[in-house]
């Protein structure tokens, strides 16, 4: 131990420091300083844990503590109130934050940088952001909460957030405020008397033979408390959402099946000794040839990746029409194969849970999963007790993007704290979070697609085959609805379609925003601007007059009979894109469909419970999660509207304390569903209010809300004769602009949204959205070598920073959706699905190669970009 002395936030302090201890550790773990988070450590490439020392803005995780001696260290917490506020404010009415986990850091390096005399261009702060990611946002409105900060500095109007607003205003995000200074815990900053601090032992093999795991050596390290494997597991060892295939602890004699799966876990009274004490747990692992190649492992004789079910996870298949005679009649025909890459979600907050034992025996879990009832259901499981046993509150978290659907780490962390009778908190290291979770499908895509003379399309058929790595996740579902969607926004009278999803020990894949149908778009569209080319129409005309329209049948086969805003989207950009293309310009342009809500058979359900607190506010009690998308606040909007009541009477909540289960929070239905179900309850309460009766009368009453939909059919079949796979769509037409270097210059995004409930953060999220498309398009891959990622370094994964960062200009289409609250539907993913498409179609514009393969990182626009650059010595092998 050293000891080190230095002034934090104006007043002395002295800390004891061990050998390495990084300066953001010993803020966050002595001096208790939330506003520092972890992202990256000791990484030093997202900001999210900056501080200024000696004035000069420093990421905290990559200079050791002792460094500090004698100088001075400020954090957000040590800032002057009012110009807190100024920056709250700003973010708030900019919309420049959604998970809030990037925005502290952003704040602190904004208010070194505004606090400069200079006014900067909007490409200058983009470049003074350098040193931050944000994963949610897209930049745009950061940069707009700095312009905003900016003149407020200099004597200009300051920022004013609406605090009050129903449907159709711009009202501020629940809680932004505190988020934007980070006053609002996550799981890793929630405290407990007598907490102690998990870590994992992961496989460093992606399939070999557990032969023994001895625990003996990290047991004896002082400070240990508990070490748990699979003999701890009282309950079932087995989880999943969809199959039970996946051991929260591997056991002896078994397989690891991937580099995630885990050993043991150790709980100990400090961070440090956890991790410690996990790295003297010895297994002795018997390696065996993984199975890589999604192709080989669904061929005979291939090794069984996981005990639970044969290497071909899931097989959709469906067709309609004579698809070979619509070929050999069309005027033009392509055939191609495109593929796309393994993405890393690389949320901001890496997974982390806190668990602990409630004086009446139940058990408490703070989790920032995407479904509490889900996570209770399968922790209950694991613990072999009922479910009443387990009550699961949500943190809402710092992004998810489909990532944090199934368990990460809240089984083993809820054994630890019932072992132990101690409150646990295990958060997970980057390397770890993006070792474990399941990542967005490599899919190989070959399509065959024919059109008439005039472009008209005839037929698709399409086959497509995704790795789904170790575990089945929702894996089979993604290749299902990417089936679902093969045919993109298009008219076509003959499909057939066949997709697969192949067990391998890669990293499990998952959901991720878009589902699937990112990689579909990719190649459909690809095929649009190639039968363009033969057809002789531009693409805007090819696409305009293939788009689905009222009466047409969706891919599946599903009769549109509502709210089809494609033609509406093409229509707000088809002067900009003959514009640019007359100004000389490389344009790409593609359409997007995706649907809103699960669909394809399942039973769904929006549930709210409102109830009148004696305080005069009214809890809003929701099934759904927030997870930066801004749920919570669309949920008050909806229910201010109804009842006529301000915004800030609604204090949303998500917790098992009702039973308002609904599932994960994916397939873009939160606010259809959750938005339903609000507008019902708040419809209830609305009459009372009508009947003369206050909010202090009403205490203690409660209000229960609820939908359900349940007629939607899965692909291949009908229900009384009829297909009909989703309740509800969203639409998009996206043009990208290259400049006269071939690099990213503009976007703009059309949207159909069926009803906006809150422009501006509808707006936001797309811009984020176009965000992820490009990195995806452009920049960002994970492979994997032997199954092991072969980086888990920021930069290298390649999430775009904001200097990357085009302009964005986003047009919101309103064609109402009959089955959404007050004709919303869903944007949360809609927004990258034709991004990829549109940005190849803008290269061959360029330079004429049509590139089939993600990234593009070949072109001049991917080389454009300081991101993303993993050098490809022995790519080959890489999978
Ligand atoms: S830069 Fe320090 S946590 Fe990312
Ligand atoms: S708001 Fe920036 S990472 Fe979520």
């Amino acid at each position: 131990m050293k000891k080190v002395a230095f002034h934090l936030n104006g007043a002395p302090r002295q800390v004891e420091v061990l050998p390495g201890q990084s300066l953001l550790e010993v803020l966050r773990e002595q001096a208790k300083l939330t506003s520092l988070k972890d992202a990256c450590a000791p990484q030093g490439q997202c900001g999210c844990c900056l501080a200024l020392v000696d004035g000069a803005p420093k990421t905290t995780c990559a200079i050791p503590a002792e460094k500090v001696e004698g100088k001075a260290v400020v954090t957000l917490e040590g800032v002057p109130e009012a110009e807190r506020q100024l920056y709250a404010d700003a973010f708030q009415a900019a919309a420049g934050l959604q998970c809030g986990f990037c925005t502290p850091g952003l704040v602190l390096r904004i208010k070194w940088l505004t606090d400069q005399d200079r006014l900067l261009s909007r490409g200058e702060i983009a470049r003074a952001l350098d040193g931050h990611l944000c994963r949610c946002t897209g930049y745009v409105k950061i940069v707009d909460a700095v312009e905003l900060i900016h003149a407020a500095k200099r004597g200009g109007e300051r920022p004013r957030p609406v605090r009050d607003g129903g449907v159709g205003k711009p009202l501020e995000r629940y809680q932004g405020g505190a988020l934007s200074l980070g006053a609002r815990e996550f799981v890793a900053d929630l405290d407990a008397p007598g907490l102690l601090h998990g870590a994992v032992v992961l496989s460093p093999h992606a399939r070999a033979r557990v032969v023994r795991i001895d625990t003996s050596r990290a047991r004896a390290l002082p400070g240990v408390v508990a070490v748990a494997t699979a003999k701890d597991v009282p309950g079932d060892r087995w989880v999943g959402i969809v199959y039970r295939d996946w051991p929260v602890l591997v056991a002896e004699g078994e397989e690891v099946r991937y580099v995630g799966d885990v050993l043991a876990a150790v709980a100990a009274e400090s961070p440090r000794l956890a991790r410690e004490a996990a790295a003297l747990v010895e297994v002795t692992y018997e390696p065996l040839p993984p199975v890589l190649d999604p192709a080989a492992a669904i061929q005979p004789g291939a090794p069984q990746v996981n005990p639970k079910h044969g290497n071909v996870l899931s097989t959709t298949r469906f067709q309609r029409g004579d698809v070979d005679a619509a070929l050999a009649a069309s005027a033009h025909v392509v055939t191609g194969t495109w593929a796309t890459q393994r993405i890393e979600h690389l949320y901001l907050e890496p997974e982390a849970a806190l668990a602990r034992p409630l004086p009446d025996g139940r058990l408490q879990l703070y989790s920032q999963g995407q479904g509490i009832f889900d996570d209770r259901r399968q922790v209950a499981a694991v613990l072999g007790e009922p479910e009443d046993r387990v009550r699961v509150d949500l943190v809402p978290n710092g992004g998810a993007f489909g990532g944090k659907e199934d368990m990460s780490i809240q089984a083993q962390t809820a054994l630890l704290a019932r072992m132990t009778g101690r409150p646990v908190r295990l958060v997970l290291s980057r390397e770890e979070s993006i070792r474990m979770h399941p990542k967005r499908h490599p899919i190989t895509m070959t399509y065959t697609v024919g059109c008439d003379a005039e472009g008209r399309l005839t037929a698709v058929r399409a086959r497509l085959l995704g790795d789904s790595g170790a575990y089945a996740s929702v894996g089979g579902k993604v290749l299902e609805r990417a089936a679902g969607h093969a045919c993109g926004p298009y008219k076509v009278p003959a499909v057939d379609i066949e997709s697969i999803a192949a067990y391998t020990n890669n990293p499990p894949c998952g959901a991720m925003r878009g589902f699937g149908v990112n990689q579909t778009s990719f190649a459909i569209e690809g095929c649009m601007d190639l039968l363009a080319r033969k057809a002789g129409l531009d693409g805007w005309e090819m696409r305009f007059r293939n788009a689905l329209r009222i009466g047409d049948p969706f891919t599946t086969g599903q009769v549109l009979e509502k709210s089809v805003g494609l033609e509406k989207t093409l229509l707000a950009v088809k002067d900009a894109w003959r514009s640019a293309r007359a100004a000389g310009k490389a344009v790409g342009i593609a359409c997007g469909v995706k649907n809103s809500g699960i669909g394809n058979g399942a039973i769904e359900k929006g549930k709210v419970r409102l109830v009148v607190e004696q305080d005069g506010t009214v809890a809003l009690h929701a099934g759904f999660t927030e997870m930066g998308q801004g749920l919570l606040t669309v949920l008050i909007q909806c229910a201010a509207e109804v009842t006529g009541l301000p915004a800030p009477v609604f204090r949303p909540r998500v917790d098992t304390k009702f039973e308002l289960g609904a599932g994960q929070t994916t397939g873009s239905r939160a606010t259809l569903l959750g938005g339903r179900a609000a507008v019902d309850a708040a419809a209830k309460l609305k009459a009372d209010l009508d009947r003369g009766q206050t909010l202090g009368d009403l205490a203690g009453r409660e209000y229960a809300g609820e939908i359900t939909i349940d007629d939607t059919t899965a692909p291949g079949t009908t229900r009384n004769g009829k297909v009909k796979t989703h309740t509800a769509f969203g639409w998009a037409t996206q043009v990208v602009v290259l400049d006269a270097a071939g690099k990213l210059e503009k976007v703009i995004a059309a949207h159909d949204v069926g009803r906006a409930i809150n422009p501006q953060q509808c707006a936001a999220q797309i811009e984020g959205s176009v965000h992820m498309g490009l990195g995806y398009a452009l920049t960002e891959e994970l492979p994997c070598k032997d199954g092991m990622p072969v980086t888990f370094k920021l930069r290298d994964i390649g999430v775009l920073r904001a200097q990357h960062m085009p302009e964005v200009e986003v047009m919101l289409v309103e064609d109402p959706e009959q089955e959404g609250p007050f004709g919303a539907k869903g944007v949360g993913e809609i927004g990258l699905v034709p991004t990829a498409g549109a940005v190849a179609g803008a290269l061959e514009a360029f330079d004429g190669v049509r590139r089939t393969r993600l990234p593009m990182k070949d072109s001049p626009a991917a080389r454009a970009i300081n991101v993303g650059r993993i050098p490809d010595a022995d790519r080959a092998d890489w999978h």
